[in-house]
């Protein structure tokens, strides 16, 4: 597995590792009505795709080549996007992803971290030092789901 920035034609791979993680990945907690709000599954990324996965600091896990996880953070410490294919999961791609977000924030001199994270991310963001603020419902395409608003303070770790 390496670890490489993601570029606007990582665009459509990011995308489809995204339907997998959430309609999949996030199927024991998401309900289909919710993974299809979260997730619409079209056969192109929306045309914001290449931009969202490029602003800011994004990387990219590989395997032969192929796209299996990416993370997404703002200049700000805000991670946007975190995800893995289902095949991915549990074996460490996401914490290495991470790690390269939260050495960036620091490389920035960031003071914290923030994140909404969906219930599977909340105990994988927890396990690294972050907390809840806030348990919220927001609406997706007309359907709620509930995530959680989550920060970590870089300075006193
Ligand atoms: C949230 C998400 C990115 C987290 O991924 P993950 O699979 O839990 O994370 P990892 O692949 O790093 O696996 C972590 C666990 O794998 C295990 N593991 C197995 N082999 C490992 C290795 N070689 N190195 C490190 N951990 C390893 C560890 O038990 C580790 O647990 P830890 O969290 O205590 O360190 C992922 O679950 C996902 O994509 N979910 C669906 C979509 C989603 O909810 N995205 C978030 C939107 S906010």
């Amino acid at each position: 597995m390496k670890l490489r920035p993601l570029t606007r034609k990582d665009s459509a791979a990011c995308h489809r590792v995204f339907l997998h993680a959430v309609h999949e990945g996030a199927k024991a907690h998401y309900s289909s009505e919710q993974r299809a709000a979260w997730a619409p599954k079209t056969a192109r990324p929306h045309e914001d795709w290449p931009e969202m996965i490029t602003h800011g600091f994004a990387i990219g896990a590989t395997r032969w080549g192929r796209i299996r996880g990416f993370f997404a953070m703002g200049t700000d410490g805000f991670i946007d996007l975190a995800y893995v294919h289902p095949s991915e999961m549990g074996k460490g791609t996401a914490g290495k992803l991470y790690d390269a977000c939260e050495n960036e924030a620091r490389r920035l001199g960031l003071s914290h971290m923030e994140t909404e994270a969906s219930h599977l991310a909340r105990r994988f963001f927890e396990k690294r030092g972050w907390s809840v603020t806030a348990q919220q419902t927001v609406i997706r395409n007309a359907v709620a789901i509930e995530n959680f608003r989550m920060e970590k303070q870089l300075s006193s770790s």
